[in-house]
């Protein structure tokens, strides 16, 4: 075994590496919902796939996985890299370092960059800078409008044939219900998700939180919950009419999560995701007026935090991803009024999802695994999730005892905006392998991986 010194290490390699990996991960936990498996076993990688033995001709490597889960590759369908245009803020190269250390395979981007993500040029720059850049697979979204201005339909067809993977203005919603509804009539025309980022303006203007007591008392201007039901409510309607596949960013409100529910009662498409933060916060965490508290929608009730919890153990939730959405330390210096909205989240999802549903004891580790891997993937029509002989490896090695300290300094993402700095959590992404590759091995679990690593150096 070679001396491994933790920092050359930590970020192992990128994903488009022509190097061919053949290792093995042996005697962990392996949790693969889509063969029915959970129980101790060993994955073998040959290349850019899983094997259903070890490596003949090349000797494999190991990688010694007891006491570790693994799963295959976590999905966060809800990130902004902010490149093109807010390379101050996140690059795809930075953004996708934070998903490898988080335990993300794939990260979907959202198109709130500049240019806006809503030209064929701009989704292949995404793509081409992901491969060159990316330590994980990259799926950028497109917005749904023009420049994200709410009036003309992008061209969905030659984005979708371009490798958009949904259609998004986050940051805004539609407004429009004649536009709305031409892009709903496309993107069912396509089979194409619209992942709505549900906000009227009208209702919302000037709010910089939850509207509620603790803004009343802090004497800031509050953000109405309706504005976000309304949309949904609206889009629903257009959804029945049109049959389009719809799915709810970043839902944040008990009446939201009940709109979901029926709807799918009810057999429409419709599908939703929470973010960690609207699982644990409630708006009471804005009191100190910590501009890292801010974000769209806002932490709400503590009502609406236990509705959100109880629609992702019901299933109402299909998902959580986290809004990943960095912002420099200036502009989140500016106060709570001023700072723009939002939160890094790829370094802290895991843990903290873990500590809001696995150990309250609301979800199994399956059926977590299920709400970051394999519904993301169901959502965005990917291939499903799986660790079977002749799949992807796509793998994440969890730590679930591990617990640590949330410590901004020492992340990966070029911004630090978070609430969770100083908690104590426990559970974390170990080790995370793209396409065969080992893009991201926790310091100190160099030992675990010792040919492995001497390879990849
Ligand atoms: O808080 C948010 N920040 N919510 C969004 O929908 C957009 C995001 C951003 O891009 O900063």
């Amino acid at each position: 075994m070679q001396p491994v010194s933790g920092a050359a290490l930590e970020l192992g390699g990128q994903c488009d590496s022509t190097t061919v990996m053949v290792f093995t991960i042996k005697g962990g936990r392996v949790v693969d919902p889509a063969n029915g498996c959970d129980a101790v076993g060993d994955v073998h990688v040959d290349g850019e796939r899983v094997a259903d033995r070890p490596g003949g001709a090349t000797e494999a490597a190991v990688i010694d996985a007891a006491g570790l889960i693994v799963c295959p590759g976590l999905i966060d369908m809800h990130v902004h890299l902010r490149e093109p245009g807010g390379e101050h803020k996140e690059t795809i190269e930075t953004g996708t370092q934070a998903a490898a250390a988080g335990g993300f395979a794939t990260v979907a981007c959202m198109p709130n960059t500049s240019p806006v993500m809503d030209s064929v040029e701009t989704i292949q720059l995404v793509r081409q800078r992901a491969k060159e850049a990316g330590y994980a697979t990259v799926l950028p979204i497109a917005a749904i409008t023009v420049g994200r201005g709410g009036r003309d339909v992008v061209d969905m067809a030659s984005l979708c044939d371009a490798g958009a993977v949904a259609f998004s203005d986050d940051g805004d919603g539609v407004e429009d219900d004649d536009v709305m509804l031409e892009a709903f009539r496309l993107a069912a025309q396509l089979d194409a998700v619209i992942i709505q980022h549900c906000e009227y303006k009208a209702l919302s203007a000037g709010g910089v939180m939850h509207a509620g007591e603790v803004a009343d008392r802090l004497g800031l201007p509050g953000l109405d919950p309706r504005s976000e039901e309304a949309m949904i409510e609206r889009d629903i309607r257009l959804v029945r009419e049109t049959g389009a596949r719809y799915h709810i960013a970043h839902v944040s409100t008990a009446k939201a999560v009940e709109l979901v529910r029926r709807a799918k009662a009810e057999g429409l498409p419709v599908t939703t995701e929470v973010c960690p933060h609207h699982l644990l916060l409630t708006h009471e965490a804005c009191a100190n007026r910590d501009p890292n508290t801010k974000m769209h929608p806002p932490l709400r009730s503590a009502a609406d935090v236990e509705a959100c919890l109880t629609g992702l153990a019901d299933g109402s939730i299909d998902c959580i991803a986290t809004d990943h959405a960095p912002h420099a330390a200036e502009e989140k210096s500016r106060g709570f009024l001023k700072a723009p909205p939002g939160i890094v989240g790829l370094e802290t999802s895991l843990a903290l999802a873990i500590e809001a549903v696995v150990a309250s004891g609301r979800l199994s580790w399956a059926d977590l695994i299920q709400r970051m891997c394999h519904r993301p993937a169901e959502i965005l029509g990917l291939p499903s999730p799986s660790l079977g002989a002749g799949q992807r490896a796509d793998i994440t090695l969890i730590d679930p005892e591990l617990q640590w300290e949330i410590d901004p300094a020492g992340m990966h993402s070029r911004s630090r905006n978070m609430p969770f700095a100083g908690w104590r959590v426990t559970g974390k992404a170990v080790a995370t392998v793209v396409g065969g590759q080992l893009v991201y091995l926790d310091a100190a679990q160099s030992s675990r991986a010792c040919g492995l690593i001497s390879r990849l150096n």
